[in-house]
């Protein structure tokens, strides 16, 4: 179907024996520059996803692309029984970035997470309390698959069917000041947290939530650990999410956009939690391997070449401006957007859901995504340019328009 970006029609190669474990848009995407992709037929989409908060610096970008090409070129894999540059270099860098002693490398989000429960419960093993082994995790709270990350996620929908799950996780209210002073106690290992829930909708924490966290946790000999998978490297228009809301945890984890496509995670640990984890305690084959850990290391020159921060904060407040007028003309379909920097979302109300946006956004070439409670989710490269931003409003704005002309929308 042609539409008002000259959009040519949609072929979509099949695939037929990738497992149908996801609801993949009809789409094949071939390839992609800076915020845009293109698909097989040479449409070109405006990229307000991102791979999910991952291509940071956008797709294929030129200093990334080399710096990956040159290490692949020199060394791919040694294990973590050796030493090798980029990881070092890279743990070094990060910590001297968030003013912390130790990072552990791994492979993805659920992975650094796990890495984060057993980080806690074993510096209470190692403290000699026994009896401290629960993980505190707030509702609305997505921490990833892996069978220790799912007991600490919410969404009952995720683990329906998988249980028994481990024993010793629980939660507590978001922003619920009282009922985590209630929920944090003598048994408390840890309390595991997004500073902004990405998966259930973009809900940010209070400054006041987490300022009373680190406060409750210190008086009750818990570890604090911050999720920054999703909003932490630059998203939030701040490096760390921490630094944003001037709150320093013991532990956070970092995953997504770390290596701006490549598959890495990081577990950030200071203080005392750092004697936890000895060798043999944990580990991973691939873990911050070399290929990785150089294009994360670029990604931070980058950011720094590009003074990022300054860009997203521009940048946010545009999108957020762009998405407050639209929830301003649509009233009975949206509310005010919510979220902070580059990680924004739009809440939808009756007369139809955000995830029937989606697809009709395809054929306005634009990428858009539908999270958690019934919202549409902003997500893009950071390096969107103001241009661009007003662009994706633009093809919004018809898709709207488009999806509620639709006799169903009623
Ligand atoms: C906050 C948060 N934590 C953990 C994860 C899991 O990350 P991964 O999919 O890399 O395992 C996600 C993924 O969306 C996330 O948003």
């Amino acid at each position: 179907m042609a539409t008002s970006t000259d959009h040519g029609p949609r072929l979509v190669t099949r695939h037929s024996h990738l497992l149908a474990n996801y609801a993949r848009a009809e789409i094949n995407f071939v390839r992609g520059e800076g915020v845009y992709l293109f698909d097989e037929s040479g449409n070109r989409y405006l990229d307000l996803v991102a791979g999910i908060a991952v291509c940071a610096l956008g797709h294929a970008h030129p200093r990334i692309t080399r710096a990956i090409a040159d290490q692949a070129a020199r060394l791919v894999h040694v294990s973590n029984l050796y030493h090798h540059e980029p990881a070092g270099t890279l743990a070094d860098r990060l910590a001297q970035l968030a003013g912390f002693d130790a990072v552990f490398f791994c492979n993805s989000g659920a992975e650094a997470n796990e890495a984060a429960i057993k980080l806690a419960r074993k510096h209470a093993f190692r403290n000699g309390e026994t009896k401290r082994t629960s993980i505190l995790a707030a509702n609305g709270s997505f921490h990833g698959r892996t069978f220790g990350a799912l007991s600490a996620t919410d969404n009952p929908k995720y683990k329906e069917g998988f249980e028994p799950l481990p024993a010793g996780f629980a939660f507590t209210p978001f922003n619920n000041i009282e009922a985590l002073e209630r929920a944090i106690d003598e048994t408390t290992a840890c309390f595991l947290v997004e500073p902004v829930q990405g998966e259930s909708g973009v809900v940010p924490a209070t400054a006041e939530f987490l300022r009373a966290a680190r406060r409750i946790c210190d008086e009750r000999g818990a570890l604090l650990i911050f999720d920054e998978v999703q909003c932490g490297m630059g998203r939030l228009g701040r490096l760390f999410a921490s630094q944003l809301y001037g709150v320093v945890p013991d532990a956070f984890t970092l995953a997504k956009s770390l290596a701006n496509g490549l598959p890495i995670g990081a577990l950030l640990i200071r203080g005392a939690a750092v004697g936890a984890l000895r060798p043999g305690d944990h580990g991973t084959t691939f873990g911050g391997s070399p290929v990785p850990a150089a294009a994360a290391l670029e990604h931070l020159n980058v950011r720094d070449a590009l003074d990022l921060d300054t860009h997203v904060a521009a940048a946010g407040t545009l999108l957020r401006d762009e998405l407050a007028a639209i929830a301003r003309d649509w009233p009975e379909v949206f509310a005010a957007p919510r979220g902070h920097g580059l990680m924004l979302g739009l809440p939808v109300y009756k007369p139809t859901i955000a995830a029937a946006f989606v697809a009709p956004a395809l054929d306005e070439g634009l990428l858009i995504n539908a999270a958690g409670r019934n919202t549409l989710r902003f997500i893009p490269p950071l390096i969107i340019s103001a241009d661009e931003i007003r662009d994706a409003m633009s093809r919004l704005r018809r898709t709207i328009a488009r999806v509620l002309a639709a006799p169903s929308a009623s």
